[in-house]
């Protein structure tokens, strides 16, 4: 029985990586270490919390103690890092808490793994991994359009979110040069789908729509994003963890390009379909409001590497992959009335009354 510990699993990557990794390798004992912030919610993980594999641990890694003991505890075989804070908007008001979640937190773990792990370092059939789980924001921003993302683009973060991951990554990959820990890193663009908190885009736009609210799209919505399904996200996460090479960066992408206003529309046009509502009712929400700060314009990855290499493509097209999305938070109004009460109104105040 290996143990893994994935960080932040009842968070929207973590859960359905947690629950990928549950139901398809009974062989693994899975610890899913995480400190339930606002983005945490073990609700996500209801239909596997009772699995004999499923282990939770509440815990905080900007803890260097804790994280060390957790470690001497427990000889885990990998570990899959996804917490961190990952809201860009709450990065520009809030910077150094994602300084010491996503730099300080990350280098917690790298060191307690490079202690508990000393006597395996530098082992060319090293028995552990290290998958540093990072975005493509690390990359900046495009302009040309025939740019795509690569492995090898330089980093460029321009938002204190792209910066601390970036900074992330850069440790990660100094512990694998200068300690011989063995790991990975994959740099993915963005994730939509079930279990999205809605301060994210398409949640929220979704949320809003629902309660006939304005419909806040930053800017002239002409920033571009590249969407995959989160189902998608995490089999690519699988992949990498059984197949990549040790030391490698993998590239995962959606190659699916969305300019937000467009992808709002699209957003309006299906709910108005599913909601029975008359053709054109929720496009009238839409309301420009002010840009975000350093706004990145366009993120479009390149994920040949990982297709050639480890021979993972996304699985499913936009529509489908939204329909499923709009479904699944149709179905679950209660899901979206828990995490949106209390702590998020105050959120949403804030962040967009005045804007
Ligand atoms: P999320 O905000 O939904 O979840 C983060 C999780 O980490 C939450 O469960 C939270 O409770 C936990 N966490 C936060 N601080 C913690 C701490 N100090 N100690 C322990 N746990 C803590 O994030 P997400 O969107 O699921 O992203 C997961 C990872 O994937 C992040 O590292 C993010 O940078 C990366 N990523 C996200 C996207 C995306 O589109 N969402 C794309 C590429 C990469
Ligand atoms: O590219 C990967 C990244 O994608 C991840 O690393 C981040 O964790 C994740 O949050 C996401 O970052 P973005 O900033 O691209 O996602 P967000 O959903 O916040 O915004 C998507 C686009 O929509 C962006 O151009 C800003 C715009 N936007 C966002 C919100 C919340 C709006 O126009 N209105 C909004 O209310």
């Amino acid at each position: 029985m290996k143990k893994i510990l994935v960080t932040g699993g009842a968070g929207f990557i973590g859960s359905h990586v947690v629950r990928r990794f549950t139901t398809q390798y009974p062989e693994y004992q899975i610890y899913n270490l995480d400190a339930l912030t606002y983005a945490g919610n073990l609700e996500n993980l209801s239909d596997v919390e009772q699995l004999n594999n499923y282990h939770f641990v509440k815990g905080d890694i900007t803890d260097a103690v804790f994280i060390d003991q957790l470690f001497q505890e427990n000889d885990f075989y990998g570990v899959i890092h996804l917490a961190a804070e990952s809201h860009v908007d709450r990065s520009i008001s809030d910077p150094l808490s994602f300084v010491m979640t996503n730099v300080v937190g990350t280098a917690n773990l790298l060191n307690a793994a490079r202690k508990a792990w000393k006597d395996d370092l530098g082992k060319s059939d090293a028995p552990r991994l290290f998958y540093h789980v990072s975005t493509d924001e690390v990359y900046g921003e495009l302009h040309d359009p025939n740019d795509f993302f690569l492995e090898t683009t330089k980093y460029d973060p321009r938002s204190p979110y792209s910066a601390s991951k970036a900074s992330s990554d850069h440790f990660v990959r100094a512990y694998h040069a200068t300690y011989k820990l063995p790991v990975v890193i994959s740099n993915c663009s963005n994730n939509y789908g079930p279990n999205h908190f809605p301060e994210k885009l398409i949640p929220l736009m979704i949320h809003n729509i629902i309660q006939n609210k304005p419909l806040p799209v930053y800017g002239k919505g002409e920033n571009v994003r590249d969407w995959l399904f989160v189902e998608d996200h995490a089999r690519a996460i699988d992949v990498i963890f059984h197949k990549g090479v040790v030391g490698e960066t993998y590239n995962i992408g959606g190659h699916n390009e969305w300019k937000n206003l467009d992808l709002v529309f699209l957003l309006c046009k299906t709910m108005d379909e599913k909601l029975g509502r008359e053709a054109g009712t929720s496009e009238k929400l839409i309301t420009y409001v002010t840009d975000r700060a350093g706004h990145d314009l366009r993120y479009a990855i390149d994920a040949t590497k990982l297709k050639n290499e480890l021979g993972w493509e996304p699985s499913l097209q936009f529509a489908e992959g939204l329909e499923r999305t709009v479904d699944w938070y149709l179905a679950n109004e209660a899901w979206l009335e828990n995490v949106t009460s209390g702590a998020y109104q105050k959120y949403y105040e804030g962040m967009y009354a005045a804007r």
